[in-house]
């Protein structure tokens, strides 16, 4: 026994010295780098001063990540750049909710919601954090259009998109589709319905994980924010009346629902725009428009296995299937308004001829609807809470759509939920 201890101290000495050395190391490694990249002419429009302190923390003697590429290195140093606007908003107000948009690759759609964002009472208070799945010019344009608000862009280091001929993107030997391990030597394991991984599927959930851990964990802007984190996609319409609805749900909830985890702006019927009753409304968490603090972070995080390990692409599926089950107290119920805030568009074209329940765009117009009670906060605090149960949806014991079957993928989600902590004590002393 006594034994037993003696080799596990010195075993997490030496680990820690093992810690210090690398530590040491990838910061001279990186100083290099940046030093060689820092004199050569950038030609993908990434071009501006990256002279940034090397953030030391973001390394690990555990970690695995995939060897990057001068351009995911390059992303990388980017997102350390600072909120652009400063200069016309420099100060946020004090009880801000940081919003997080994360998107991919549809102009058109990001068009529509910047405009939205941009008639939204009280956004000039805080700061818009844009996070992007691969690299398009498009989608930078749009935002660094954007002057209502402070903006910092951020773009996902080891987005499959990012990498043309190794993993996270395809790699020569990788199995595809259905193929037989086997038969034909390749690299990869299968799905529980068979299928290879496919790295445009993959890229969603990776680009979710990667986002919350580094908005939550790592970001110097917002690793050390105590309120709530609005987030929404590209493909969600924002009514002028959203954040300051949300910012009367956010403080309506430890009494009307002290039970809700979140606040959501839409109905977790992403086809309801809600009752119009006047009470407020407690029901399982949806995905367009939640809000939620670090405390229910920390519980997420806790169960990045749960969420790294379950077999389906889409990382709401895997919330509701595994990681809030996970948490044991029934329900994970979020508080919102009875009129929503927010409307998912997306998909529009695929639900035709279902009446106005769908918003379609058309040349960049959404025919979405924005009443007069649109426009301000509409949420009374005198409202009771009516609360839905048993409603329908994934729930635990489901199995998953598949999609999410290779022990890459799974190691490289585990490596996202480690990055900013491993390694803590020595980088508690070098910073
Ligand atoms: C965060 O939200 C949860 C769920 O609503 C609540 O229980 C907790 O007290 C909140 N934490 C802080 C620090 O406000």
């Amino acid at each position: 026994m006594a034994n037993n201890r003696n080799s596990r101290l010195k075993d997490a000495a030496f680990k820690r010295f093992l810690c210090v050395v690398l530590v040491t190391m990838l910061g001279v490694s990186l100083l290099i780098v940046s030093l060689r990249t820092n004199t050569t002419p950038a030609s993908n429009g990434l071009d501006e001063d990256l002279s940034e302190p090397i953030d030391i923390q973001s390394f690990s003697e555990k970690l695995n990540l995939p060897k990057q590429n001068e351009f995911s290195i390059r992303l990388e140093k980017q997102n350390r750049l600072p909120p652009r606007n400063i200069d016309l908003y420099p100060k946020l107000a004090k009880d801000h909710i940081t919003i997080v948009l994360y998107v991919h690759n549809r102009p058109q759609y990001l068009q529509v919601v910047v405009k939205s964002l941009s008639k939204v009472v009280g956004i000039s208070e805080t700061l818009l954090i844009v996070s992007h799945d691969g690299y398009f010019e498009e989608m930078n344009n749009i935002v660094e259009g954007i002057k209502f608000c402070q903006v910092k862009q951020i773009f996902a280091p080891y987005s499959p998109h990012v990498f043309t001929d190794s993993f996270p993107g395809v790699s020569p030997n990788d199995c595809k589709e259905k193929d037989d391990r086997w038969k034909k030597p390749c690299i990869g394991n299968p799905d529980q319905y068979g299928n290879h991984r496919s790295p445009k599927i993959v890229s969603l959930k990776h680009h979710w994980w990667w986002m919350m851990n580094t908005v939550w964990d790592g970001l110097q802007e917002t690793r050390g924010h105590d309120g709530h984190i609005l987030f929404i996609e590209e493909d969600h319409f924002i009514y002028p009346n959203a954040y300051r609805n949300l910012q009367l749900l956010v403080s309506l909830k430890p009494n009307k629902c002290p039970d809700c985890y979140a606040a959501n702006l839409a109905p977790c019927d992403v086809n309801s725009r809600g009752e119009g009753w006047d009470s407020l409304i407690a029901e399982r968490m949806g995905n367009v428009g939640y809000a939620f603090n670090r405390t229910v972070w920390r519980k997420i995080h806790r169960k990045a296995k749960e969420f790294c390990f379950f077999d389906d692409y889409n990382w709401d599926i895997t919330m509701w299937a595994t990681v809030y089950p996970s948490f044991g107290l029934g329900p994970v119920y979020t508080l919102r308004g009875p009129r929503t805030s927010a409307v998912h568009f997306g998909k529009c074209g695929l639900h035709q001829g279902q009446g106005q329940s769908n918003a379609c765009i058309d040349n960049g117009l959404v025919n979405l609807q924005v009443d007069d009670i649109d426009k301000v906060a509409n949420i009374r605090s005198e409202w009771d809470v009516h609360v839905y149960h048993n409603q329908p949806g994934y729930k635990a014991g489901f199995k998953g759509w598949g999609g999410w079957g290779d022990d890459r993928d799974r190691l490289l989600c585990l490596n996202f939920a480690q990055m900013y902590h491993s390694c803590s004590t020595s980088s508690a002393v070098m910073n």
